[in-house]
């Protein structure tokens, strides 16, 4: 494994106030170091706080309480501005703007990000390209299927060349034929960028098909119950994978956690 590139340590964040009468905390404490390409998936039940760890891990809102530490450096409880560009974020519900083209989406992160320039410009291709829809530049999102849609979406999460990829359920609003075949297409995304990923999914076969390490989430308020290294190799990963031992074991591993955890 490559060089540790983010660590969270002690994370809890909580909403409202105890004099308020409104207090909850939904994540208690989670910690996690995260290695240089690693392919991190999340698995928990619907309300654990996943979404709610992930928009802290991309610096859309702070922790109430812990550390990060980025590329060695500690950055306290909020990502800084200017490691913003680090990330890219892939939101769980699709949140394209519908008067942009897939081309003026991209565009609009890269003015976000301040990022102008050929060289820029040439990537937005190069990204429609990776997520096969180069030819869908100049279409508005009502003219895409919801697949095309969330890879326009993933498109524009790594126009900006981010080291981190973050997915929030990408492909959960998926039909389940569309749905297998989009992740085998973020497998192939991860193999091609070689970004470090870390993603929310509530769908086991996925996990293991893309997850180098997978943290199970308790119930709010969110600790880690268990952490599983996906000990299959890269090669094996296709879509023969149903048919491997290993992958079989981790299946009813896994599935045998989430039932116990529901
Ligand atoms: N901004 C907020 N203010 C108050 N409560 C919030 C806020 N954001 C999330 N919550 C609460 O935190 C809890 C966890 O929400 P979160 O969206 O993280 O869950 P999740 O694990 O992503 O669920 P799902 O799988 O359904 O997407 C929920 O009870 C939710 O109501
Ligand atoms: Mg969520």
């Amino acid at each position: 494994m490559g060089n540790q590139v983010f660590s969270v340590k002690s994370i809890a964040k909580s909403f409202g106030s105890e004099k308020d009468g409104n207090y909850m905390e939904v994540i208690h404490d989670v910690s996690m170091d995260i290695a240089e390409k690693e392919f991190i998936v999340i698995l928990g039940n619907s309300g654990c706080g996943k979404s709610t760890f992930l928009k802290i891990l991309g610096g859309i809102e702070p922790a109430t309480a812990g550390s990060m530490v980025l590329n060695g450096r500690d950055i306290g409880t909020a990502i800084p501005p200017e490691e913003l560009r680090r990330f890219g974020f892939v939101f769980q519900s699709n949140n394209l703007l519908p008067w942009r083209t897939a081309e003026g989406n991209l565009k609009l992160m890269l003015q976000i990000m301040k990022l102008k320039g050929e060289q820029w410009n040439k990537r937005i291709d190069e990204m429609l390209d990776i997520v096969g829809l180069l030819d869908y530049k100049s279409v508005y999102p009502h003219e895409l299927s919801g697949g095309m849609k969330q890879r326009v979406g993933i498109a524009r999460a790594l126009v900006h060349d981010p080291d981190i990829l973050i997915l929030d359920q990408p492909l959960g609003a998926l039909d389940a034929i569309t749905r297998k075949m989009l992740s085998y297409e973020i497998l192939n995304i991860w193999k091609k960028t070689q970004k470090t990923i870390i993603m929310v999914t509530n769908n086991v076969d996925e996990a293991i098909l893309l997850a180098s390490r997978i943290f199970v989430f308790s119930n709010k308020p969110a600790v880690i119950t268990h952490e599983i290294k996906v000990d299959i190799p890269v090669e094996e990963r296709n879509h023969q994978i149903g048919q491997n031992t290993r992958y079989n074991q981790l299946r009813e591993e896994i599935n045998e956690i989430v039932r116990a955890a529901m």
